[in-house]
C-alpha cells in the first residue's frame, strides 16, 4: 500500500527554520477556547454527536461508547478538520455553494475523531495500557477481546459517516489512513527494543500512525469545498507537519509529563521498548549517556522501575527533551508556512495558533 509519506515532499527537505518554540506572546495567545472560536458552533455539534448520538442496540455498548467520549480528549482532530474546512471555503461571490460550512464538514470531523478513538481502543490492547484520558481502559476494565470488538464497532460507525459524505476521493483518503495506522503500528512493533538510530524509520512510522489521520482531516474539507490542488496540497502538508510536531511532543510528554495531566503512565513508551525522538537523540549523540541508554534498552532493564527511572533521567539530563522540542518546533514552523497560500481568515489564524498550542501542551 502506498504510504502517505511517498506522496508528500520528502522529509529531507525539512527547512532549518530558526523558530523552535512559541514566543511568550504566542503562548499567552494560545488557549483552546480561542482556537475553537471560528468553528465553535460546529465543534458543539461534533461534541453532541459523539457524546449523545452514538447509540447501539445494546444498552451496555451504548454506555461504553458514552463513557469513552465523555472522558473528553483534546478533540484536536475534529478541530483541525473544521478549521481547515473553514479556511478553505470559497468566496461567496465566486462559488456560493461552497462558501459555508455544511453538515458534511461536521460528519467529516466526527468520523476523524471516531477513527482516532477506535485506534486508541486498539492501541491500548497492543500496549496493555491501563489508563487513558484519566480513566480505566476498556481492556483493563473488561478484557482484550471486548476492547478489540468495541474498537471495530467504532470503525464501523466511522464507515457509515464516510458513506454519508458520498465523495469517493474522501473515501480513498480515509481508506489509506486505516492502512497507514496499521503500517505505523506494525513498524513500531518491529522496531521495539532496537537501539539502531534510524530517523527515517521514526519519521515514517510517525507519519503513518499519527500524521496521516490529522492530514486527512486537514485537507478533505478543501476537497469537499472543490478547491484547487495547490490549496488541497498545502492543507495536507500542514496536517502532516502538525502531526509530526504532535507526535514528537507526545514523545516528550512520556518523559516530562505527569500521569495527572496526560492521563497516561509516564515512561510507558520506553518501558514498551519504543524508541522515541528524545531517546533517539541521546542514542545518536553516543558517549557514555548513549551507551548506558542503549544497554538499559537492550537488556530490557527499562522494563523495571529502577531501569526506567535511570533511562528517563539520562534522557532528561543530557538534552534529549530540548533536542526533540527543537525538532517539533521546526516541523511546527513548516506547518505554519504551508498555510501561506491561503487568504487571511480567523480560521487560518487559529490553525497557526494550534501549532503553538501543540508545542506547549502538557496533556
Ligand atoms: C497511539 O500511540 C496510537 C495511535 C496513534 C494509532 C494506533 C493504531 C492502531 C492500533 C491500528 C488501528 C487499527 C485499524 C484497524 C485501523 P501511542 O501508544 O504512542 O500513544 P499513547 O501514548 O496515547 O498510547
Ligand atoms: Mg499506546
Amino acid at each position: 500500500m502506498e504510504s502517505l509519506s511517498n506522496r508528500m515532499t520528502t522529509l529531507n527537505s525539512m527547512s532549518t527554520a530558526a523558530q523552535t518554540a512559541p514566543s511568550n506572546a504566542a503562548k499567552s495567545a494560545v488557549d483552546m477556547h480561542s482556537l475553537m472560536a471560528p468553528v465553535a458552533h460546529e465543534m458543539n455539534l461534533v461534541e453532541e454527536w459523539l457524546t449523545t448520538n452514538l447509540i447501539d442496540d445494546s444498552p451496555f455498548v451504548s454506555e461504553l461508547l458514552k463513557q469513552i467520549f465523555q472522558a473528553g480528549g483534546k478533540r484536536i482532530r475534529p478541530l483541525v478538520t473544521l478549521l481547515a474546512s473553514s479556511a478553505s471555503l470559497c468566496d461567496p461571490t465566486i462559488d456560493v455553494a461552497h462558501s459555508k460550512l455544511s453538515r458534511l464538514h461536521i460528519i467529516l470531523a466526527v468520523l476523524t475523531e471516531l477513527i482516532h478513538s477506535a485506534s486508541l481502543v486498539h492501541d491500548d490492547v497492543i500496549d496493555a495500557s491501563s489508563s487513558r484520558r484519566g480513566q480505566e481502559t476498556v481492556n483493563k476494565k473488561f478484557n482484550d477481546k471486548l476492547a478489540v470488538l468495541l474498537g471495530d464497532l467504532l470503525f464501523a460507525q466511522a464507515s457509515i459517516c464516510l458513506a454519508r459524505i458520498m465523495n469517493p476521493v474522501v473515501v480513498g483518503i480515509y481508506g489509506q489512513v486505516l492502512g497507514d495506522l496499521c503500517s505505523g503500528e506494525i513498524s513500531q512493533m518491529r522496531g521495539q527494543f532496537s537501539t539502531v538510530v534510524d530517523w527515517d524509520a521514526y519519521f515514517q512510522k510517525s507519519i503513518n500512525k499519527t500524521a496521516s489521520l490529522i492530514a486527512a482531516g486537514s485537507h478533505s474539507g478543501a476537497i469537499l469545498n472543490a478547491r484547487p490542488d495547490n490549496v488541497v496540497n498545502a492543507l495536507k502538508d500542514y496536517g502532516v507537519k502538525l502531526g509530526l510536531c504532535f507526535q514528537i511532543v507526545d514523545d516528550v510528554l512520556d518523559i516530562t509529563g505527569t500521569e495527572k495531566a496526560t492521563g497516561k503512565t509516564v515512561g510507558s513508551d520506553l518501558k514498551n521498548g519504543l524508541i522515541t525522538a528524545p531517546a533517539l537523540h541521546i542514542l545518536e549523540a553516543g558517549g557514555a549517556p548513549g551507551q548506558t541508554l542503549a544497554k538499559l534498552i537492550k537488556d530490557r532493564s527499562v522494563q523495571s522501575d529502577e531501569g526506567i527511572a535511570e533511562a528517563l533521567e539520562l534522557i532528561r539530563s543530557n538534552g534529549g527533551v530540548e533536542a526533540a522540542m527543537a525538532l517539533a518546533g521546526r516541523f511546527g514552523q513548516e506547518g505554519k508556512d504551508a498555510l501561506n497560500v491561503l487568504p487571511e481568515s480567523e480560521a487560518k489564524t487559529a490553525m497557526i495558533g494550534l501549532v503553538d498550542y501543540v508545542l506547549i501542551r502538557s496533556s
